[in-house]
């Protein structure tokens, strides 16, 4: 059986933390469906083109990784891919009241798919899409903190945000 997880995310952009979940996932799983969520409510930096542009540039190293993208509920979504499981990182303490909640809910609405945990790489601990888009946004510099062409977007981005 081709054990499958979806990694669902906003991805507002892919950080490096999210290649060092994903490549560790990857040894635990065959196929790892990336899914972006597109909920209008929610208001991101990037549109979804821009999202799965930078996702599609940053995963041209790996295999085994495909990029979706869903609206409604996570668990619906990993059924109709028949995955058995949810990927998610954990950082720092932070992260576990959030995620524990959410992994139980998950859980109550399909007891057959299972959230599985990965710690991510120590360096990644403190680091998130929101606290990188922060820094950047006040010229801060993340570099080595995104790949390549997210930290070129994310400058365009607030060059012609704040010219
Ligand atoms: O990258 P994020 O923003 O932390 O990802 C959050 C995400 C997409 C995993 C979460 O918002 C989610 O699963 N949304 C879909 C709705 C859902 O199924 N919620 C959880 C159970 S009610």
């Amino acid at each position: 059986m081709e054990r499958i997880a979806i990694y669902p995310g906003s991805f507002d952009p892919v950080t490096n933390g999210h290649l060092d979940i994903l490549e560790r996932g990857l040894k635990l799983f065959d196929k790892i469906i990336i899914a972006i969520l597109t909920n209008p409510k929610k208001t991101f930096l990037f549109n979804l083109k821009e999202r799965i542009e930078m996702l599609e540039d940053s995963l041209r190293e790996f295999s085994g990784v495909e990029i979706d993208t869903f609206d409604g509920l996570t668990v619906e979504f990993a059924a109709q891919c028949n995955a058995q499981a949810i990927l998610r990182g954990l950082r720092a303490m932070s992260d576990y009241e959030y995620e524990f909640q959410m992994a139980l809910m998950n859980r109550r609405l399909n007891r057959e798919i299972q959230t599985v945990f990965l710690m991510t790489g120590l360096r990644w601990i403190y680091t998130s899409s929101s606290i990188i888009k922060e820094a950047a946004q006040f010229g801060g510099n993340i570099e080595g903190m995104v790949p390549p062409l997210v930290e070129k977007k994310i400058k365009e981005k607030h060059l012609s945000i704040r010219p």
